[in-house]
């Protein structure tokens, strides 16, 4: 009876859960090369899931569903209790710390991304936490007290606890935000640029909405391939941050202009635009590119908040354009580049380590109502993005040690 294994059936026989205990996760690469082996089986995790200290997990918790369709996050979406989930076999149950704001979170709750799932559904895409349980399958990988990344559309990030199948986790050495911002935001920038942008040393790149979530690594991977970078922001504390990662031409739009400064500064145009805006500055983007230039469309948050999701673009004109410069537009998705998800992600979490990438975490600190605490303050967090205030990757920290209910 002593032999693991035994007890194993005799638990699985009882309809018991058992929790592996093994040892550290060696996460600092960012990814589990292999699964290591249980050592120990857990009796006190057959009758109920226990964080690490000890301490029972609430029976109920707050999280943010989406009972409406629409772009405006704060009609489509309420705050509502519900139970505590439960992790199935493969499966991870997170007590949320940080969790990641994205423009595309507008997107979601208007059902832009999947048509076919009608309301309610959960909203948020990302966050970062404690394991709190965990299902047996997915006990050979995490124990209990490990923390994770993780990313998914649908997964729910907007609660208190949010279950996450073990395969899509990412175990990290620490809970800090700026582990948050690789997840979405720096593996957009990490992958489209190496799989679209065709970077080559002394080619200049504009990066639009620069100082944001995606935009900030945009700028710091297309100075590590050698290029000239200009960026896009909308005040001059954002161009003094760009100019601070390594940005060779940071341009405040709203005291300088765009289309004459890049005409005048940039009469060979730019080889390769990293997109983020759309409308307007989509216009302009296409009309400064070079012979052989390469715009990517990131994203088109300038129309996010409209009911089409669209901004105007004067696209009329645009075949003639890109004939005459031989010039080429590519859409990037995230979800479509998987399979270099997990190379980009450790090659981040190293140069983070190696103090290479700065990751900029925007908390509203300097928000008018102070730091975004506690879920509810994900309503002020998209207005904030929207109102173009952030610096950096906007995240809430949805479980304070002040508010006294976090064990991180
Ligand atoms: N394709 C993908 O897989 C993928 C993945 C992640 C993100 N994205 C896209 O990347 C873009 C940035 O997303 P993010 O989450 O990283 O946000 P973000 O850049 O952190 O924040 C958005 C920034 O865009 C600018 N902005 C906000 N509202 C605007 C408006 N109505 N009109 C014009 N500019 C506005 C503001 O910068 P300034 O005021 O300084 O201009 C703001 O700081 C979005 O288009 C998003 O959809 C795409």
């Amino acid at each position: 009876m002593s032999s693991p294994v035994l007890l194993l059936r005799l638990l699985r026989r009882s309809g018991s859960r058992v929790r592996a205990i093994r040892g550290g996760t060696g996460a600092l690469s960012g990814v589990h090369s292999a699964a290591p082996n249980r050592s120990i089986i857990d009796m006190s995790y057959s009758s109920h899931f226990m964080d690490f200290k000890g301490s029972s997990i609430p029976s109920t918790m707050k999280k943010l569903v989406v009972t409406e369709l629409s772009p405006d996050f704060r009609q489509a979406v309420r705050v509502q209790t519900a139970s505590v989930p439960t992790p199935g076999d493969a499966d991870l149950l997170v007590r949320n710390r940080f969790v990641g704001i994205n423009a595309s979170d507008i997107n979601y709750s208007s059902g832009r991304y999947d048509p076919s799932v009608k309301p309610p559904f959960d909203a948020g895409f990302e966050g970062i936490g404690e394991v709190v349980g965990l299902g047996l399958s997915a006990s050979s990988r995490y124990t209990v007290g490990d923390t994770v990344a993780y990313f998914g559309f649908g997964s729910g990030a907007f609660a208190e606890y949010t279950v996450v199948p073990a395969k899509e986790s990412v175990p990290v050495p620490a809970v800090k935000p700026e582990f948050l911002t690789l997840l979405v935001s720096g593996a957009t920038a990490f992958i489209a640029l190496k799989r679209l942008g065709d970077l080559a040393k002394g080619e200049t790149v504009l990066v639009t909405a620069a100082a944001g979530g995606t935009g900030q690594f945009a700028v710091q991977f297309a100075k590590q391939a050698g290029c000239h970078v200009i960026g896009t922001c909308s005040s001059n504390e954002k161009a003094g941050f760009l100019k601070s990662i390594g940005c060779d031409r940071p341009i405040n739009y709203k005291t300088e202009d765009l289309v004459k400064t890049l005409k005048k500064e940039y009469p060979q145009c730019v080889d390769v635009v990293y997109e983020s805006v759309g409308g307007n500055m989509l216009d302009i983007a296409v009309n400064s590119l070079a012979n052989k230039g390469r715009l990517i469309v990131i994203g088109f948050i300038s129309g996010y908040q409209s009911a089409s999701g669209l901004a105007p673009f004067k696209g009329t004109t645009l075949p003639v354009k890109l004939l005459q410069r031989s010039a080429s537009i590519r859409g990037f998705f995230l979800p479509h580049f998987f399979s270099d998800y997990r190379e980009a992600l450790s090659s981040m979490m190293e140069m983070f380590a190696k103090g290479k990438l700065k990751c900029e975490v925007d908390c509203g600190d300097s928000s008018p109502e102070g730091r975004f605490e506690g879920l509810e303050s994900v309503f002020r967090a998209v207005d904030y993005m929207y109102a173009g205030n952030n610096l950096g990757k906007v995240v809430v920290d949805v479980a304070p040690p002040s508010v006294g209910n976090s064990k991180l």
